[in-house]
């Protein structure tokens, strides 16, 4: 028996038990050739590196703050008392072979993962892949985002130095003001007054544990409504012709399949590369390069220097306390909000920390996750729509992304108090001006100018029903 006849043995072997011929029709699942339409799959191999990374990272972590004696190579701490996971850190960045590597790796994966996520969400925005039927998936989508923050910030907290301490405890304070039940829960979140013995090993426990699980999960949901729904496609210009090596089409019955041409706005049919091979060769390009872009930054960008913060000290407070850039928008809320915004319901009190902290950032994923519902569309869409042909639905992003932009810098204030020669207390009043007005002239000018106030409708020549056949 030839090498070709024991493969064909294997593949049977295999076949009988897990009938891989009925799954053969999920190889040929068309993926749109859409450049765009990647940035979902780096934020996912970003998500993978992270697993990977954070697997060798455990090996050497130890998640608590009982006092050790430091022996490592850090000269300044030689012989001295710290708490076990900033020892466990020092460590794994210079004495563990690859330590600092897979450290920055790990780090950089982290912002990488949101900036893809962040800039896939603004992609599925701006061409309207929101729309029905995808409503679900924006929802999922919306989940994925804020507990790829929150696995963040757990992150951010085990090394315990005196920086992300700080840092890390004004979320604690923010738990601590949600009226009601915020003792409670911050309690259970980080065990106890923070930053307790228990703080350490909670966090430690949510972060390599409960959130990545959940994460796995919502993306795993994600992908399969994608896989059941399929992806939106670009506006075709004109009839597909078929048989075209390029493109095919995933349905087995009907006019491409019997080499008939796909009409342009025949959207039962879905045109693009089959997943396999092409779109797998793809993914892993796309792959390698994710892997590459983290493998230079890891190289040549240092990261979170623990050493030179120190341990957590409560005595003292650092001059400069910021979180990482992605809740930097959040932060520059509870910057804002004056302090007199605190008042009592029914006896309940609810102050500005609580409404800065948590109840815009609540207020704004609220929004979006309720986006595909304003911008509600009664019939299935599966062609993406042109953002320039969408003046209100573009303008709206616009002035969305601006505000975000807006706060972040607000949460940065003392750095621009400092550029521009002001006290943060003389520079609060432009920020919170700016922060009110910047994102309405930003949309009303993207509104204008896509022609939102002409009187003719915008041009919109999408087909917008499914006909008979979708899968
Ligand atoms: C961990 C984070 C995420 C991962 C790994 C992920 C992954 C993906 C992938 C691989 C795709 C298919 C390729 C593409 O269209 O880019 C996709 C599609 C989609 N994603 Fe995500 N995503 C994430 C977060 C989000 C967020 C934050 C939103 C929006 C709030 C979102 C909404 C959608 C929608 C609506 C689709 C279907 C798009 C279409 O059919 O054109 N996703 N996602």
């Amino acid at each position: 028996m030839n090498r070709i006849d024991r493969l064909r043995q294997l593949y049977g072997w295999v076949d009988e038990r897990l009938d891989l011929e009925s799954g053969k029709s999920f190889l040929g699942k068309a993926f749109p050739a859409e450049d765009s339409f990647l940035l979902g799959e780096v934020a996912l191999f970003c998500f993978l590196l992270l697993v990977l990374s954070g697997v060798f990272l455990g090996f050497f972590f130890e998640p608590s703050t009982s006092e050790v004696e430091y022996d490592g190579s850090v000269a300044e701490y030689q012989g001295e008392e710290l708490p076990e996971s900033f020892v466990s850190v020092l460590n794994i960045t210079y004495d563990v072979p690859f330590g600092m590597l897979i450290r920055r790796m790990h780090h950089w994966a982290a912002h990488l993962m949101v900036a893809s996520m962040a800039l896939h969400m603004l992609r599925v925005f701006f061409t309207g892949a929101y729309r029905n039927p995808r409503e679900p998936n924006w929802l999922v989508g919306t989940g994925l985002a804020g507990v790829t923050m929150f696995a963040a910030y757990t992150g951010y907290a085990l090394p315990f130095d005196e920086f992300a301490s700080t840092a890390v405890g004004i979320g604690y304070n923010v738990t601590l003001s949600v009226p009601l039940v915020g003792e409670t829960i911050a309690h259970l979140a980080f065990g106890g007054s923070f930053p307790s013995s228990a703080t350490i090993p909670r966090f430690y426990f949510l972060h390599v544990l409960v959130l990545p699980a959940i994460i796995a999960g919502l993306i795993g949901v994600h992908m399969l409504i994608l896989v059941r729904q399929k992806h939106t496609e670009a506006q075709r210009d004109a009839d597909v012709p078929a048989p075209d090596l390029h493109r095919r089409d995933e349905r087995e019955d009907g006019a491409a399949a019997d080499g008939g041409a796909v009409a342009r706005d025949d959207d039962s049919v879905v045109v693009g590369l089959p997943a396999f091979p092409n779109q797998v060769a793809v993914s892993a390009v796309v792959f390698f390069l994710t892997l590459a872009t983290l493998s230079l930054l890891a190289g040549f960008l240092p990261v979170h220097n623990i050493a030179e913060y120190g341990p957590n000290d409560p005595a003292s407070t650092p001059s400069l306390i910021m979180p990482d850039w992605f809740l930097m928008w959040g932060y520059g809320f509870l910057k804002l909000t004056p302090s007199w915004l605190s008042f009592d319901v029914l006896g309940i009190h609810i102050s500005a920390e609580f409404i800065g902290g948590l109840a815009l950032p609540g207020v704004v994923f609220g929004l979006v996750a309720l986006w595909p519902f304003i911008d509600y569309e009664d019939s299935a869409v599966h062609f993406t729509a042109d953002p320039l042909e969408r003046p209100f639905q573009t303008g709206v992003g616009v002035a969305g992304v601006v505000f975000i932009m807006l706060a972040s810098i607000a949460g940065m204030d003392v750095i621009v108090a400092d550029i521009v020669g002001m006290t943060t207390a003389q520079l609060k009043p432009y920020l919170t001006a700016a922060l009110l007005v910047g994102p309405l002239i930003a949309g009303l000018v993207v509104y204008a100018g896509l022609g939102g106030f002409d009187d003719d409708e915008p041009p919109d020549d999408e087909p917008t029903a499914r006909t008979e056949g979708d899968g």
